[in-house]
């Protein structure tokens, strides 16, 4: 079928379905906020999400149930749940909001680009690599807006509840929330060490041989810090901490300035190693390898700017931390390379 027929076929299709939604007597808008607080089950959150008052949510659900004739949702105690009627509604509503996603993000494509407003929030070790992904995404797509919230796993975690980023980045995905978590790039921990550690230039150092060292730990929370604990508890390895720094970049600094060991995401000190102010101690079972993840509230509907971005992490953005530097990057609008290089010279076990 030829592209502009199969528009116009798209057209006439959602123009009678916008036409019967009038018939109906409720608007596009109304339906939008009945499906937030039908995926949340609560007004205050879907009023969060879509920077509402409560107050405005419950009068559109309300003029909503008025046109449909029927209460779509009940109310047990505190909670709210889904009639019968809200359930249909809320099924075909959600086919109905995809499917004119889809069709925004043709005309989109068909306008010439990309436009729109993309919110993330990164966890603060993945700072280091950010800016990398959206220079590279923003130099495809220069109409989009991008704001970028770095913070830490509390806030992080908070927000994601509230639903109030389009994506987030972080590398320890939480536990006991219903999330859809995307990898695209794989996160090395390092041991790191300054460079005239007398380990410094052994190979294959046994695991036992840093029973004696002294270790500067990221603060409590941090996933970093979850994953450093998980090798020592397996290994059986003490734990003698010289000091807590409450982020990555004052670890860093403990370390180069001589206060302990640590492990650390070889993207958080690419340029200390390169430089050789740092150095990855070769010890067995090092890099412990995880990756970093593009992580949403389960059930959540991207714009089609955050689609694009997701799907852009998926495909270049490995290959687009690999390579480091802006002017060296070129990433394309088709498939990328899916694998990638260590970030710098690791020790290879
Ligand atoms: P963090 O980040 O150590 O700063 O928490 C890494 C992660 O999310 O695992």
């Amino acid at each position: 079928m030829p592209q502009s027929s199969f528009y116009a076929q798209c057209f006439y299709r959602y123009l009678f379905v916008i036409i019967e939604i009038k018939l109906m007597n409720f608007t596009l808008r109304q339906l939008s906020l009945f499906e937030a607080v039908a995926r949340h089950q609560s007004f205050t959150r879907a009023a969060q999400e879509l920077h509402l008052t409560q107050p405005a949510v419950s009068i559109q659900i309300k003029l909503l149930e008025e046109s449909v004739g029927l209460p779509l949702f009940e109310k047990t105690g505190r909670k709210i749940s889904l009639t019968r009627a809200g359930k249909e509604m809320f099924r075909t509503s959600l086919e109905f909001l995809d499917r004119l996603e889809q069709l925004e993000q043709k005309f989109v494509e068909l306008r010439g680009g990309l436009q729109g407003n993309l919110n993330i929030s990164v966890i603060s070790a993945a700072k280091y690599f950010a800016p990398l992904l959206l220079a590279a995404f923003l130099r495809l797509y220069p109409g989009v807006n991008v704001r970028m919230q770095v913070t830490n796993r509390e806030i992080l975690i908070e927000g994601l509840k509230e639903n109030r980023d389009d994506l987030i980045i972080m590398g320890l995905v939480p536990d006991g929330l219903a999330v859809q978590a995307t990898p695209f790039l794989e996160n090395l921990l390092v041991l790191a060490a300054p460079p005239g550690h007398p380990l410094a230039h052994e190979r294959s150092i046994p695991v036992a041989h840093l029973a004696g060292e002294k270790w500067v730990l990221r603060e409590e929370g941090s996933g970093t810090r979850m994953a450093m604990e998980q090798f020592f508890a397996q290994h059986h390895l003490p734990l003698h901490v010289s000091m807590e720094l409450g982020s990555s970049e004052a670890v860093k600094h403990g370390v180069m300035a001589g206060l302990g060991l640590s492990v650390m995401s070889a993207h958080n000190i690419a340029l200390e190693l390169a430089e050789g102010y740092l150095v990855a101690l070769n010890v067995e079972g090092f890099p412990l390898r995880r990756h970093w993840y593009a992580v949403m509230l389960e059930g959540r509907r991207l714009n089609p700017v955050a689609h694009t971005f997701l799907d852009f992490l998926r495909e270049q953005g490995a290959q687009v931390v690999a390579q480091g530097v802006i002017g060296r990057s070129s990433p394309t609008r088709g498939k990328g390379r899916k694998d990638t290089k260590p970030p710098t010279n690791l020790p290879k076990n």
